[in-house]
């Protein structure tokens, strides 16, 4: 309701006419030309936070996804994990065994009984998330082992319709009726496609009709800046690459849990993972929590991303707590926060030294919930919001709180001063461009975060598993729209991330891929964001011009090397837009454009942007739009125009062994 209030009050605001089913809302401007003179000085400044990713475990973006570890159903977790993933090789009986517990939180193993008529090497094969993908690079593996046994395990990865075997690695064994750690290194060769499996086998010849337990088996790759329990280094590198500056997570709904006792807790998501229980997920599937809290630190760290840390806040699906029964959980958010937090020598933070992180984390943002004006959780959060408020901001003045709504009705009738407020919205492409002027009256003593949002194109005839051209450049006049606001528009993230393809149970994303080589696809929008979010101004700038906003749209910024246009034409017509940017010489013009429907598919990459050189001699440049194109002019300001003209000419060379595509 509040999404269709706003919408309204929008659209009465822009003047726009009543939209005919089918009618796009680019026909306000006819002419084909528009001219923009950037005013170097003036403007507002701009959030350098703006541009950020939103992260919860959906579409198997963490499990399956960015998380490195390759195997599926390691730790038997989740309501009814059975056999999941796991096949027998040989004349063998596999199980899910649980009188041979891992550890208290891994309460089951895998049991391997060798029948009476086994010969040669026999065991079990995980067929990982839809595959195991194999690499020509160097692969860890670590499980646990129960049973009497002392000779050679080998670890192979092996293509499951072929055959083919890729990596087989001899490691000698002894192994007792205790649980014991084993781990190793191995190399492989490349598989031409994801179909493949990892396998452990041992002599059946050892274990005369015995049986064999095995537990919390991994295989990780390459992980992103070589992290023990990292995230995948290519999928990883593919995030580093729009540029982030700050991670909104665990959830998104994956927080709050589909009961109360389900819901994400941080202290079972720490240490050892063999000391992490996991979870049946809010997105049905279970979680191993192998990414857990410090892991998200460590990729912020990495990528050099703002924490923005939600805590649960007595929401969840299956129940609420409020009032003296929320207290206790209010207590724990204290005790995560000292963990995160605190000194080493404190009774949480000597916690977080121990595993592996003496120095506190620079946690400054805490979400409190998720999405409370939704699911039953509006009377109650008042009260909540301010419980949860109170607590954190009497121990941490610093911190910077945001609400889980931006809904006046749930909220306090009188919220402290300095809370930032979310707001999240999935709109088809025309209502997307209609809320280009949200955050134009927004009171600036009230910030925003736009925790999730993006174009879902629901009345798409091919449905909205992808990300389209359309669906694209109505992101980019939206983004325009919160650029000019980023004074008060804090932080802006597009949602979901990504998706390990046939494990969608929302799309579009940004990307995805599967178990295949190469298989990473970047849709139309992830290469809005990329192109938005690696160039940024500081400051906004004031833009003289005759035109209407409405189907092209812009916005002009400064930084201390470059100024920045960044346009798009959100219409079926080309346009020629005249941009001056005064006493400039050389830029760079990026430009991503298709047809209406144009779409990248799994493993399908046929929109890209492209880039080349533009220079004037009195800072004019004229730009050619195509219809729905989107772009970013960058140039070079003055005073170092010598120095990046430098910049102007490798560009150059790059830009002439590229394919261009317009
Ligand atoms: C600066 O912010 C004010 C609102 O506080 C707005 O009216 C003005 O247009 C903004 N200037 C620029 C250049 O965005
Ligand atoms: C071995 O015995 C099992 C039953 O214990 C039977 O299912 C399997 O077919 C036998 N394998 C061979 C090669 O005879
Ligand atoms: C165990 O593996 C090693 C290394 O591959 C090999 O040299 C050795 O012969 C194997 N041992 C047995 C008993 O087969
Ligand atoms: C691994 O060990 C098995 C027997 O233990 C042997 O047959 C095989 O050749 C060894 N493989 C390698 C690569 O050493
Ligand atoms: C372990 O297995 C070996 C041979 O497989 C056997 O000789 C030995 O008795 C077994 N030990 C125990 C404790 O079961
Ligand atoms: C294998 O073990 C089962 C029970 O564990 C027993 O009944 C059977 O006789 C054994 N067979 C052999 C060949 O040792
Ligand atoms: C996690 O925190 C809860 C709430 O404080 C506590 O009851 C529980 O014992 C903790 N679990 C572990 C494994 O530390
Ligand atoms: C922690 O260490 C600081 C100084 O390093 C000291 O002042 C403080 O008392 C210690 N706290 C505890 C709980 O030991
Ligand atoms: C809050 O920030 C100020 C200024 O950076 C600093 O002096 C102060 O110690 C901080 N307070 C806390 C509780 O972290
Ligand atoms: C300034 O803008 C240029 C052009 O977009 C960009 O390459 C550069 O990284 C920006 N500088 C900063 C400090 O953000
Ligand atoms: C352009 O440069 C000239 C000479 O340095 C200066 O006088 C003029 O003010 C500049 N114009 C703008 C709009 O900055
Ligand atoms: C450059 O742009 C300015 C402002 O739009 C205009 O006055 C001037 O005539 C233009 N110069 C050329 C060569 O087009």
């Amino acid at each position: 309701m509040k999404g269709l209030a706003t919408w309204l009050a929008v659209a009465l605001a822009a003047g726009l006419p009543g939209l005919v089913s089918g009618e796009r809302l680019a026909k306000r401007d006819s002419s084909s030309t528009v001219t923009l003179t950037v005013n170097p000085s003036g403007g507002n400044a701009s959030s350098p936070l703006l541009y950020g990713i939103m992260f919860e475990d959906m579409d198997h973006s963490g499990d399956g996804g960015i998380h490195g570890q390759l195997l599926q159903n390691n730790g038997f977790q989740g309501d009814n994990p059975g056999l999941t993933a796991y096949e027998s090789i040989g004349d063998v009986t596999i199980a899910q065994d649980m009188d041979h517990p891992v550890s208290d939180a891994i309460h089951s193993s895998l049991q391997v009984a060798v029948n009476a008529n086994a010969t040669g090497f026999v065991g079990f094969a995980n067929t990982g998330y839809d595959g195991v993908p194999v690499m020509k690079t160097t692969y860890l593996c670590e499980f646990w082992m129960l049973g009497n046994y002392s000779g050679n395990i080998t670890l192979q990865l092996v293509g499951s319709s072929s055959g083919k075997v890729y990596a087989s690695h001899n490691m000698t064994v002894v192994s007792s009726e205790e649980f014991t750690n084993h781990q190793t290194t191995f190399n492989s060769s490349a598989s031409s496609d994801g179909n493949n499996e990892w396998r452990l086998l041992f002599d059946s010849a050892l274990v005369p009709n015995g049986t064999l337990n095995f537990g919390l088996v991994q295989l990780f790759p390459p992980t992103f800046n070589t992290r023990s329990n990292g995230l995948r280094e290519d999928v990883a590198t593919f995030v580093d690459d729009i540029k982030p500056s700050f991670l909104r997570f665990p959830g998104g709904n994956n927080l709050e849990g589909l009961q109360i006792d389900t819901r994400w807790q941080w202290n079972l998501t720490i240490g050892p993972v063999v000391d992490r229980p996991g979870r049946e997920s809010d997105w049905f599937y279970p979680n191993t929590d192998a990414l857990g809290l410090d892991e998200y630190l460590w990729w912020c760290e990495d990528m050099n991303m703002e924490p923005v840390l939600a805590v649960w806040d007595g929401k969840s699906y299956g129940g609420i707590l409020s009032g003296t029964d929320l207290q206790p959980y209010v207590d724990d958010i204290l005790n995560e926060l000292e963990y995160l937090l605190g000194p080493s020598n404190s009774t949480y933070g000597s916690l977080r030294a121990q595993n592996g992180r003496k120095d506190p984390w620079p946690v400054n943002y805490i979400e409190i919930g998720n999405e409370d004006d939704l699911t039953g959780g509006c009377d109650t959060y008042p009260d909540r919001f301010t419980q949860i408020y109170d607590a954190i901001n009497g121990s941490y003045p610093n911190i910077t709180l945001i609400a889980s709504t931006i809904t006046e009705s749930c909220l306090p009738s009188d919220p402290p001063a300095g809370v930032v407020y979310d707001y999240h919205y999935y709109r088809e492409p025309d209502a997307l461009v209609a809320m280009f002027n949200l955050w134009d009256n927004q009171p600036r003593s009230q910030p925003v975060m736009v925790g999730e949002y993006g174009c879902r194109n629901t009345s798409a005839t091919d449905g909205v598993f992808w990300s389209s051209i359309l669906c694209s450049c109505s992101e980019a006049v939206h983004m325009i729209g919160l650029e000019r606001n980023s004074d008060v528009v804090r932080m802006a993230a597009y949602a979901p991330l990504l998706q390990h393809f046939g494990y969608t149970s929302w799309s579009p994303t940004l990307f995805g891929f599967d178990s295949s080589p190469d298989s990473l696809t970047p849709g139309t929008s992830y290469y809005v964001q990329q192109m938005f979010s690696a160039n940024r101004g500081t400051t906004i700038l004031p833009v003289d011009t005759d035109a209407d906003f409405g189907p092209v749209y812009w916005v002009a910024s400064k930084n201390n090397t470059a100024y920045i246009v960044k346009l798009a034409n959100y219409g079926a017509e080309k346009k020629t837009v005249h941009v001056n940017v005064p006493n400039t010489t050389t830029g760079v013009l990026e430009r991503l454009s298709g047809s209406e429907y144009a779409t990248n598919q799994p493993h399908e990459i046929k929109v890209r942007p492209n880039s080349k050189t533009v220079t004037s001699s009195q800072g004019n440049y004229t730009i050619h739009m195509d219809p729905w194109g989107v772009a970013v002019l960058s140039v070079t300001s003055g005073a170092t125009a010598l120095h990046f003209s430098l910049g102007a000419i490798i560009a150059w060379q790059i830009c002439i062994f590229l394919p261009q595509l317009l």
